[in-house]
């Protein structure tokens, strides 16, 4: 879900709502099922809240406007108890109080029961108006201490925003596994759930930590542990622009994000070599001598970055002769896994603040093993409580689907293979430079395949109607046939797998039909193994049973021509580093495919872009 507060010195401004109404605009990819807001007037606490995306409560506010108040709070959804409904949205009130929150309270059943014996009248289905109906209890003339006391029971995952009508120019807030962060302004100041909250009017920023309470007021900003005792909460200054989070004359976010891929990925490998072509990686604070006797990689991570793991795999243990395991970051925490301290764990997370991630980041760290997160959000969670971090650049993703932080994941795992390969002498300095010079071929090469992207969008428009699509890949294409599965099931609502090439001939087959679609990645034809022929032999096989092949080729490759219904071209690469490109007309492809049917492809149906909750 995504929060923001707000508090200026005036009684009876307009501003409140204005700020919380444009941070929720930019924070609606966190969640966007329902959107409300509070605001503290001079004659009391006015909320107006609405189920569906963010316009719906705006145009409700158009036609009955909100008085001006000092302060306000504002939510938009990602329903976790509860369905999407008016009832539902946040804030919950309770009397003059008005709360919205972000996570889930675990034992929210044993409170709400006890809450009924004892009067309590329930509004909702969501465990939040528990939190209001123990926060209206517990008030006693200080909203801090109020908040306190509430917490103190409270189990989960939580950020909370609360304000009282009888505190006004007051908002309080407290997190628990969950993100929040304070926007300092000049007689003005910010809650967000990120930055992206308040960007807009400052880059200022204080990042609150684990189990602490914040009470904002027009002129200051006070911390507190959940224990009561001041704390302190590290600044920072935002190096986003405002401008990089709106579309720029694109239809869509995400067709931004995809044209934002030369950049995210330059700008990833950007400064990362000194002069002599010898990796520098100054965010890696873990001693070399941990990384040399490391004996094993684990990679954790959900979705998307979950796949730029896979690719990892393959480039990492060729360069680096380590093994890499990889593995979704909600199995792995559950499965008691093998780590010590010579296990180097990589979270890869483009928000930072995926739940699942999180706790299995925290898991490894107990073990005794090193993490290293890769991650495109300065100062969030899993960074944060890492033992390291390399960050990609990939400047701000909207689009709940994402793209760009992808390329960047994959473009990040490479240098640290790379540096891992030099570090423990794997391979010839001469080898990692010229691997090098390919990385840095790579973002005018994603620019060529976006140059001809009109190609791929024609083919995607014709193909609106259909209710099924297969992937496949070998190799590093496996990743790639999967990620270009995921991004057709995400935002186009179709039915999409990816297989690994040769398990086709053990169950996946029985699926093509006549006029199947079906992907085919093929490798470069003057890579390793004999790779090549091979999956021209997959494409032979499902075309000999019906299937209409779309296949990614690389230029010049004409031995895939005879058996493909359309080839989409993409530039000679090596093979290690060919997924950076052959997925592009993969996004491309369900971008427009989505956009012709009609589909918001920025806010796909059910999904959010950083999931909070496990
Ligand atoms: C959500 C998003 C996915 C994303 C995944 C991991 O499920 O919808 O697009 O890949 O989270 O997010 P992260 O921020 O950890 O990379």
């Amino acid at each position: 879900c995504g929060i923001v507060g707000y508090v200026g010195r005036s009684q009876a401004s307009q501003r409140p709502l204005e700020v919380v109404l444009s941070g929720l605009g930019r924070l609606e990819y966190r969640g966007y099922d329902s959107a409300g807001v509070a605001v503290v007037c001079p004659d009391g606490l006015v909320t107006a809240k609405r189920a569906g995306k963010l316009t719906n409560l705006l145009d409700d506010l158009a036609e009955h406007p909100l008085t001006p108040g000092s302060a306000a709070i504002g939510h938009t959804r990602w329903a976790t108890h509860g369905g999407p409904t008016d009832g539902n949205a946040h804030p919950h009130r309770v009397g003059g109080l008005a709360v919205i929150h972000n996570g889930i309270i675990e034992n929210f059943a044993t409170l709400k029961a006890e809450l009924l014996a004892d009067g309590a009248e329930f509004l909702s289905d969501t465990d939040t108006e528990v939190v209001a109906h123990l926060l209206a209890r517990a008030y006693e003339g200080d909203l801090t201490e109020a908040m306190r006391a509430v917490v103190a029971r409270l189990e989960g995952a939580f950020t909370l925003l609360a304000v009282h009508e009888d505190a006004p120019g007051r908002v309080v807030g407290a997190r628990r596994n969950s993100p929040l962060v304070v926007g300092l302004g000049e007689g003005e100041n910010f809650l967000g759930s990120d930055v992206a909250a308040f960007i807009a009017s400052t880059k200022e920023a204080l990042e609150l930590g684990q189990d602490q309470i914040v009470t904002i007021t027009a002129d200051s900003v006070d911390v507190i542990g959940f224990d009561g005792e001041p704390a302190t909460a590290t600044a920072y200054t935002v190096d986003w622009d405002a401008t990089a989070a709106v579309k720029g004359g694109f239809a869509s976010f995400m067709d931004k994000e995809i044209h934002d891929q030369p950049k995210a990925v330059a700008d990833t490998l950007l400064g990362r070599t000194d002069p002599r072509g010898a990796l520098v990686l100054d965010e890696l604070r873990i001693p070399e001598a941990t990384l040399r006797s490391i004996d094993k990689i684990i990679v954790i991570a959900c979705g998307t970055a979950a796949y730029s793991g896979h690719v990892a795999k393959y480039a990492i243990e060729h360069w680096c002769r380590i093994p890499v395991e990889v593995e979704l970051a909600h199995e792995f925490r559950y499965r008691d896994p093998i780590v010590g301290p010579r296990t180097l764990v990589v979270a890869i997370s483009q928000s930072g603040e995926t739940m699942d991630t999180l706790m299995a980041v925290r898991h490894a760290r107990e073990q005794g093993a090193s993490v290293l997160a890769i991650c495109n959000t300065h100062g969030s969670t899993i960074p944060r409580e890492s033992d390291a971090v390399l960050y990609t650049h990939a400047g701000p993703e909207v689009a709940v689907a994402s793209t760009k932080a992808f390329l960047a994941q994959v473009a990040a795992c490479y240098l640290l293979g790379l540096y891992l390969a030099q570090l423990r002498g794997t391979k010839f300095p001469d080898e990692l430079r010229e691997i090098l010079e390919d990385l840095h071929a790579l973002p005018d090469k994603i620019q060529r395949v976006l140059d001809d992207e009109e190609a791929v969008r024609h083919v995607a428009q014709k193909m609106a109607d259909e209710e099924s699509f297969l992937f496949l890949g070998r190799h590093v294409g496996y990743p790639v046939a999967l990620e270009g599965a995921l991004k057709l099931k995400e935002i186009a609502y179709i039915h999409a797998e990816g297989f690994a090439a040769g398990e086709l001939k053990h169950g996946p087959i029985a699926l093509v039909d006549e006029g199947q679609p079906v992907f085919v990645i093929v490798p470069s034809p003057r890579g390793r193994d004999q790779l090549h022929a091979k999956v021209v032999s997959n494409i032979q096989e499902v075309r000999a049973r019906g299937a209409r092949t779309l296949v990614i080729a690389e230029d010049g490759d004409e031995a895939v021509v005879p058996y493909a219904d359309v080839v989409f071209r993409v530039p000679q690469t090596p093979s290690l580093l060919a997924p950076l490109v052959a997925v592009v007309p993969l996004q491309i492809f369900a971008c427009a495919l989505a956009t012709a049917k009609g589909l918001d492809v920025d806010q796909p149906r059910n999904l959010a872009k950083s999931v909070t909750v496990e």
